[in-house]
């Protein structure tokens, strides 16, 4: 396979030579593979490789995925492979760890993932990386930073899928509640990929109104807001109490974070990021909306906050922080 160099300009001009449209994909399960079925459906990556712990089960999936080749919208080598893949990969996507059990919460599951993702960071880190690695691994705030922190990278190079995924949620009740197209709902969920998420209700757009505006115009009662939110940051825990897991949802996020960066599309996603004093933060990796492009974060696209929804975020900073500071003290 010849590499081919695509110059991409920067936000400063600069360059950032994408190599190839590798992407390698850690951890081969529900999610991982998810996200892989969405790729081959959607094109755009030149080399996908499979790692899992399970090579059996990843030799199995690549030449699953391979057959549908002929149906798929373009060629893409897909294949099994092992952390030496990693070297010229453009993106890197840890989708590795324990999943949710009914009930359970995601952070309920960060010493055992930390202990996976560290071991993984490393893995990859040794076979000479040096591109972007994208985070999926719950709870994902807390594993992002591990990742961070592990790796060494430039600081914009690690972030997480985040809520990009409550994103969506939001903006497909929305779309539901108003029976609109969820493509003309400009909506994010900031915060915790989790219980503490919030809507920064006054920067929602419906076209170009305001949500707000609209439920006034039309009498709709404002508690119905709540109710949105709440069937966010509650849908894992239903779809996880009816099917064992989810993973479409965050398979098609994955993608569309992954997709963002190879094309170098300067596009607005809440992935979980480094705050460094935005949002009076620091120290910390949260769902805010970020600038995706060729070189991973460009830049953040900070909002002005009012006081309930500061409130609501610096909870949720709080929060995660206690989180690394008591659970991962004697793993990072
Ligand atoms: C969910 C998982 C990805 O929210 O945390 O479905």
């Amino acid at each position: 396979m010849c590499s081919i160099i695509i110059p991409l300009k920067t936000a400063k001009g600069g360059i950032i030579m994408i190599e190839k449209r590798k992407v390698v994909i850690v951890g081969a399960g529900f999610v991982g593979m998810s996200m892989a079925y969405s790729v081959l459906n959607q094109g755009g990556v030149e080399e996908l490789v499979l790692i899992d712990i399970d090579q059996n089960k990843t030799q199995g999936e690549a030449m699953d995925l391979s057959h549908g080749l002929p149906y798929a919208p373009q060629r893409m080598e897909i294949k099994a492979g092992d952390y030496e893949d990693c070297k010229d990969a453009s993106v890197i996507v840890i989708t590795a760890g324990l999943n949710q059990k009914p009930g359970q919460s995601r952070l309920d599951l960060t010493v055992a993932n930390a202990k996976i993702v560290k071991d993984i960071t490393e893995k990859i880190m040794a076979s000479g990386f040096n591109g972007i690695i994208v985070v999926a691994s719950n709870p994902v705030d807390v594993m992002t930073y591990v990742v961070a922190k592990v790796s060494g990278l430039p600081k914009g190079r690690v972030f997480g899928s985040g809520t990009v995924l409550d994103t969506a949620r939001l903006r497909y009740l929305i779309a539901d509640y108003l029976e609109i197209s969820s493509k003309n709902v400009h909506a994010y969920i900031l915060g915790e990929h989790g219980d503490s998420s919030l809507v920064p209700w006054e920067h929602c757009y419906v076209g170009c109104k305001r949500m707000l505006d609209i439920m006034k115009d039309n009498n709709l009662p404002t508690e119905d807001l709540k109710k949105i939110h709440d069937g966010v940051w509650k849908a894992a825990y239903e779809i996880i109490e009816k099917k064992r897991a989810t993973y479409y949802g965050i398979g098609l996020a994955l993608n569309r974070i992954v997709k963002a960066i190879l094309n170098d599309e300067n596009a607005i996603l809440t992935v979980s990021t480094y705050l460094n004093d935005q949002y009076g933060q620091s120290d910390i990796y949260i769902g805010v909306p970020a600038i995706i492009n060729s070189s991973g974060i460009k830049e953040l696209l900070e909002l002005k906050l009012n006081s309930e929804d500061q409130a609501k975020l610096d909870k949720s900073c709080n929060m995660l922080k206690q989180i690394i500071q008591n659970d991962l003290k004697d793993i990072i």
